[in-house]
Order: structure tokens, then C-alpha cells, then sequence
């Protein structure tokens, strides 16, 4: 046993106490004394394969509770870890704070728990004596996965929520719409999944110029979407969708052309089977605005969280500026330039969610043309839109193409042909820094958080997902839980193989860590 605990991402603070093991076996029982901890215990049954309940007398159980004093301390996300031979004790600051710290447990027993259970293959299953105080760093702990590229059903969502549990990530970025796919069942607006969820084929990986012949589509009915977001609460993950505003709006205007700047010349949406960006946006007329309220209205009523990304990414400007209409209605409305049009819609937006008190995040160009004044900004392209953002005291996410872009090679170009962009190592994605050098103390408050990217042009399938996730997505983790002064790449290697074992349990395609 290393000095740090086999656990990713590393605890604030590790005491092993010195004591006999704890022994995990059939008549093992986890307790918990909270209805709130109900499918905690029931998870944690699950996987042990062990029953939840009453605990009889004498024998070892795994204790869970809500401490209401360590919130004080913890915050609500914090949790304190004792096992000692006689048992385990969670007391969590809230119900989150317990379901991370069962999550610990998890990964201080063998990784054959995962598939066997307290059976774990036949082996003695036992965890240290120790006691863990923790809490995390940042509470936007986040993970963007594109399904409109590549679609994938609700059962692989689930598998990749599972990864994301088990190490305390917390933020599932659910990119549902863009120019290849639209993947949400929008019930006023039928043809949006109809004709925009099934695209005629898929442009070839590394022969950019072909496209196959091989339909590919899929969406998600209103039902699995609030089946995704229970199966997402109960691991205490928040689902944030992004539906993309006023650009990558390809697919949406394939189904539905009349929102989009029709007078503009050689107008013709389509849903897109290529990878690039594309000129059409909606057009600012009332019939448009009734859709996107539509649309926020039903997406709202699914997704519970306080956040609703509005993209706003890559909205090429040339269709309002070449569109009559669109160009009185800018004149009209004292909108100099395509870049104002751009901040209309996300100001706009903003203000729809807010009257519903929800918040609006988007991509950092949404700053081009003024931030609205309650939006929060998710900086991709550099670092230094949230520093200025931050600035100005707006909440920032940090997702920078520079670190946390995973669909970017992490081997050299030659070793991943499929894969884009500079190359981004373990190493490098664990060296990130969510709080940029150059903001001052007084705003780093504003830094929520940090999140990778799965953007899925090239990974049609899970499989390939995991490969570029794994365990890139492991060292972010690490980055946005641990304080940064823990913060040791060797340490990390040495903890990373228990992690590695436990996705070979689980089957998860990582990639071996050179
Ligand atoms: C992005 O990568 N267009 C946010």
C-alpha cells in the first residue's frame, strides 16, 4: 500500500489508522438512517451484492448518514470515511457528500467487487482502516458528450453515467442537437426528430471527402429523457442539455426551413452528414421565437437542473447580413452587425429562462456583442474569455479546447488516425489548472468548474468514446476534486492501475496509459 489511498480522485486527507481490516461478507448490511439515502443504500447493496436494512446485532455493517454539522465544514458535497474492522461509517454533510463517500469505499475494495460482489472471485475482500476527510474543489465537475454526431441509446448513457459516478463527476454536458442530429423528442414539433434524427449517411473517418451510404439516427422520447435524468439524480449527477442557439441549428431547420433566413440567397438547410460548420441561423421573426419558446418550454419541463446551455458556438453571421428581412429587422432594432444579432438571441434567451428561474450558459462567443447580465460562460476556444468574463463577475466553466478536448489525440497522430487536434496527454490534461494564473484571487469564486469534451465526429460508437475518455476523463477528475496542492502526476500513476483494473472489471474500453 502506496501512502495515498487506492482512490481517484484523491482525498483532501487520508489517516490509515493501523487497525485490522474491514471484511466485507454475505451477512455484511448497509444501514442507513434517511430516507433521503434510500437508493445510496440500495446502490451500494447492489454492487456488494449484500442486502440493505436493519443491521443485527454483532455483526459488521456499512453505516450511512446525513451529519448536518459536517455541512458547516464540508459543504454538502463533503463526507467523512471511517472503516475500521467492527465496520464502516459515511456521514456525508448532505446525501451527496454519502454518495460520494460509498463511492471511495467502492474503490478501496478489490476491483473484483465490481463483477462478484462480496464473492469478489473468492478472494478475501477487505478494505484498510483508515479514516477519510473529504470535499471537493469545484462543484461543476463536468463531462460533455455529443449524441448528435454519433448517436448513442439510452443504455450506453447509462454505462457512461456509471464511469462518471464513480469518480465523483457531476455534471453530465448533454449536447442533443447540432447540424448531423437532432436527438430530443420535441412533441409541438414532430419533424424536429422525424426528419432531423436520421441523417443518409456519415462522412468516412480519415477520407473526408466520402460520405457512406449507411443511415444513422436516433433521438430520445420525452420518456427516456426523464429516465436518463432520474438514473442521473440517483448518482447525484446533473443533467445540463444544450440545445444550440442561434447556429449549429442545421438539422432543426432541415425539418422546419421557415425558421431560418429564407430570403437569404441559396438558402437550402439540410441535415448535415459532414463535419464542418454551416452558414444557417434562425431568423429573428415572431413565428421563429414561438418555436424556440416552444422548444425551451418542453426541454424545461424535463430537465430539472438550474442550467440550460444555449450553445451559441460557431453561428456564422453571413445568412442575417445577406437576408433582407434579418437585415431590417437588426436596422430596426439598432443591431449593427451580425455579432449583435448573435447577442440578441442569447440575450433573448437569457431572459426566457431567467422569468422561469433558470440560468443560461453558453459557449464563449456568447460574450461577442456583450454578455447577457445573468448568463454564465463556458470558455472553449482560450482560457481568457473566462478570465475577462470572470472579470466582469460573470460564472465561468472552464472546457478549453487546450486541455480538456478529448476527441484531440493523446498518442501521436500516426498511433490514433481518427483522432484531431494537438495532442492531448495524461499528463497534460492532469497539469490543468481550472483557475487561469492571470485572475485575480478576488474572482476565482467565479470559476465553477471544469468539464471535458467527447465531441463525437469521429467516435461512432462507445467503445471509441471510452477510448478517448479513459483515463484522460479520470485525471480531469482529479483536477476538479482534489485540492491543488495535493495535486501530484507520479502519485496519480501509481493510484491509476486500481482505477484501471476496476474498468476491466466493468469491460470500459480505456486506453492503456503509456
Ligand atoms: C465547440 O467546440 N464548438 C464548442
Amino acid at each position: 500500500m502506496s501512502e495515498s489511498p487506492t482512490v481517484i480522485p484523491l482525498p483532501v486527507s487520508c489517516r490509515f489508522t493501523g487497525g485490522a481490516p474491514f471484511r466485507l461478507t454475505e451477512t455484511t448490511v448497509v444501514v442507513h438512517g434517511d430516507a433521503a439515502l434510500e437508493e445510496t443504500a440500495r446502490l451500494l447493496a447492489a454492487l456488494l451484492d449484500v442486502t440493505a436494512g436493519a443491521a443485527a446485532k454483532n455483526l459488521p455493517a456499512i453505516h450511512l448518514m446525513v451529519d448536518p454539522a459536517l455541512a458547516g465544514r464540508l459543504g454538502l458535497e463533503g463526507y467523512v470515511l471511517g472503516i475500521s474492522a467492527r465496520g464502516v461509517e459515511i456521514r456525508g454533510g448532505g446525501p451527496a457528500g454519502v454518495f460520494y463517500g460509498t463511492q471511495s469505499l467502492r474503490q478501496l475494495l478489490p476491483p473484483d467487487v465490481e463483477r462478484f460482489g462480496w464473492r469478489a472471485n473468492g478472494q478475501d475482500v477487505t478494505a484498510p482502516a483508515l479514516e477519510i476527510e473529504d470535499r471537493p474543489r469545484f462543484g461543476w465537475r463536468g463531462s460533455l458528450l455529443d449524441v448528435s454526431r454519433h448517436f448513442s441509446p439510452v443504455s450506453e448513457v447509462k454505462r457512461y453515467l456509471d464511469t462518471m459516478a464513480l469518480q465523483k463527476l457531476n455534471v453530465f454536458h448533454w449536447h442533443l442537437v447540432d447540424d448531423q442530429g437532432w436527438r430530443i423528442e420535441i412533441r409541438k414539433y414532430p419533424k424536429l426528430t422525424s426528419v432531423g434524427a436520421w441523417r443518409a449517411g456519415t462522412t468516412r473517418v480519415g477520407a473526408e471527402q466520402e460520405t457512406d451510404a449507411v443511415p444513422h439516427g436516433g433521438f430520445y422520447t420525452q420518456e427516456e429523457i426523464r429516465d436518463v435524468v432520474a438514473y442521473a439524480a440517483a448518482r447525484f449527477i446533473t443533467v445540463v442539455p444544450e440545445i444550440e442557439v442561434p447556429g449549429h441549428s442545421s438539422a432543426a431547420l432541415a425539418a422546419y426551413p421557415e425558421f431560418g433566413n429564407t430570403d437569404a440567397p441559396g438558402y437550402a438547410p439540410q441535415l448535415r452528414t459532414g463535419w464542418s460548420i454551416f452558414p444557417e441561423t434562425y431568423a429573428p421573426k415572431p413565428e421563429t421565437l414561438q418555436f424556440l419558446d416552444d422548444v425551451f418550454t418542453e426541454v424545461l419541463g424535463l430537465f430539472p437542473g438550474k442550467f440550460i446551455h444555449v450553445g451559441g458556438d460557431e453561428a456564422m453571421k453571413e445568412q442575417w447580413e445577406e437576408s433582407p428581412a434579418t437585415r431590417a429587422f437588426m436596422r430596426a432594432n439598432g443591431l449593427k452587425d451580425g455579432r449583435e444579432m448573435q447577442s440578441w438571441f442569447i440575450r433573448r434567451t437569457e431572459n426566457f429562462l431567467a422569468q422561469r428561474g433558470r440560468r443560461l450558459i453558453g459557449w464563449d462567443e456568447i460574450q461577442e456583442g456583450g454578455l447577457a447580465p445573468g448568463a454564465a460562460m463556458m470558455a472553449w476556444r482560450d482560457v481568457k474569455w473566462a478570465v475577462e468574463a470572470a472579470r466582469l463577475g460573470h460564472d465561468v466553466v472552464m472546457a478549453p479546447t487546450s486541455h480538456t478536448y478529448f476527441d484531440y489525440t493523446e498518442g501521436t497522430a500516426e498511433e490514433e488516425g481518427g483522432a484531431i487536434g494537438t495532442q492531448t496527454t495524461l499528463e497534460k490534461v492532469y497539469s490543468f489548472d481550472p483557475v487561469p494564473a492571470e485572475l485575480e484571487p478576488a474572482h476565482h469564486a467565479r470559476v465553477l468548474g471544469a468539464q471535458g469534451q467527447l465531441w463525437r465526429e469521429r467516435m461512432p460508437s462507445l467503445a471509441v468514446v471510452e477510448h478517448r475518455a479513459y483515463p484522460r476523463l479520470s485525471a480531469l477528475a482529479e483536477v476538479v476534486w482534489s485540492p491543488a496542492q495535493s495535486k501530484n502526476y507520479a502519485d496519480f500513476r501509481k493510484r491509476l492501475p486500481w482505477l484501471l483494473a476496476r474498468f476491466d472489471r466493468l469491460g470500459v474500453n480505456y486506453r492503456r496509459p503509456r
